[in-house]
């Protein structure tokens, strides 16, 4: 039996993607296990993520060219170790109220001839996957975004990366803070989840991080700040994630809009944080904010590896037609879960568990 199996990345871009890719091909075309499957594979990538799937004219050679993209070993050879998304994605969403195309997708499904949809995207995306599923596509997810916020898996593609640029460029501000005995405010990504900065504060040893689970009183950032100022500490850096904010107020946008799955451009916290620092202290405060040099570069050893689990789980799972569902890690182990119930709720920090509500910071009790 020979099975077409489509695969797309949507939503943003992170590390990790490309070595899933990779090892998806890899094992979608493994001669050595096809006796065993009882079937043969064919791996066609979709360009740009739902867009592709929404813009391609199967019936048009130049459009099929335009949008899809035929994988062999050869063509992923060296993908595994590269960041970003070769396949190219996109935020758009086929199910939007404004103007829903899902059922172009569904027949571009049924024309490019997929017996199965592989999804490596987020939240928002892995939900239009299961709509999907729920219209007759045969999915399987692949949980991706550096926010780490999916539950129903220990993992998403692209954390570990992330959290490794945000620690090195911290230690690079550490020492021009150092220096010049100044406050910087960080801000990273993490639009409701607050792993990424927690994690990352951690690894870098900051004074104060700030996550959206928790909503922060600025006078107590502030006081938190005097006084290690008043203990001689040279600097200080917080580092406070894109979605937090001060308790009674709005989030702050920077930039006005949504996009296609109605969530608000993130970004401006930290700035916000900053100024008012600055305003009530004779600190001398700077303000960075990390954006998308966090989701940059090449993947972690981690994010290669989970990288690789993912890729050969999703190929694994439409071998057991274990469709609608998403391939997760659980206590170290490789297993799926339904993507209704991976989908149900967002993996937030349980502040209570974790964090320190009155320093702000990782809760200083483990055991
Ligand atoms: O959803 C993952 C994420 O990295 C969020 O933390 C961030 O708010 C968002 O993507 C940024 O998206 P974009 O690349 O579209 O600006």
């Amino acid at each position: 039996m020979k099975v077409k199996v489509g695969v797309l990345s949507a939503g943003g871009d992170c590390p990790g993607i490309n070595s899933t890719v990779h090892w998806l091909v890899y094992s979608a075309l493994d001669k050595d296990l096809a006796p065993e499957r009882g079937m043969m594979f064919e791996v066609l990538g979709i360009v740009d993520g739902w867009k592709g799937l929404m813009e391609v004219k199967p019936d048009n050679k130049e459009s099929l060219k335009h949008w899809t993209l035929p994988l062999d070993k050869e063509m992923v050879r060296t993908w595994d170790r590269y960041g970003g998304t070769r396949l190219g994605t996109s935020r758009v969403n086929p199910f939007d109220p404004k103007k829903d195309r899902s059922a172009v997708v569904v027949e571009n499904v049924e024309k490019l001839g997929l017996d199965a949809l592989v999804v490596i995207g987020g939240f928002d995306n892995l939900g239009v996957a299961y709509k999907l599923y729920r219209e007759g596509v045969r999915v399987v997810g692949i949980p991706k975004t550096i926010d780490r916020d999916i539950a129903g898996t220990d993992y998403t593609l692209g954390f570990d990366s992330a959290v490794n640029i945000i620690t090195e460029d911290i230690d690079r501000l550490r020492i021009t803070a150092g220096s010049h005995s100044r406050v910087f405010v960080v801000e990273s990504m993490g639009r409701q989840a607050g792993w990424l900065a927690l994690e990352a504060g951690e690894a870098a040893g900051v004074s104060i991080i700030l996550i959206p689970e928790h909503d922060f009183l600025t006078e107590r950032v502030i006081d938190l700040l005097q006084a290690r100022k008043k203990s001689f500490e040279r600097y200080s850096i917080v580092l406070v994630s894109e979605g937090a904010k001060p308790r009674g107020m709005d989030h702050v946008y920077e930039k006005r809009g949504r996009d296609g799955f109605g969530h608000h451009f993130m970004g401006g916290i930290g700035g916000f944080l900053a100024e008012e620092i600055q305003k009530h202290t004779d600190l001398e405060v700077r303000y960075v904010a990390l954006r998308h040099l966090q989701r940059g570069g090449s993947p972690t050893a981690y994010d290669r590896r989970m990288g690789r689990k993912f890729g050969v789980a999703a190929i694994d799972m439409i071998v057991n037609e274990d469709f609608g569902r998403m391939a997760s890690l659980r206590h170290g182990e490789m297993t799926s879960v339904p993507l209704k119930k991976a989908l149900e709720r967002l993996n937030l920090v349980d502040v209570e568990r974790f964090y320190n509500t009155k320093y702000y910071r990782s809760l200083d009790r483990i055991l």
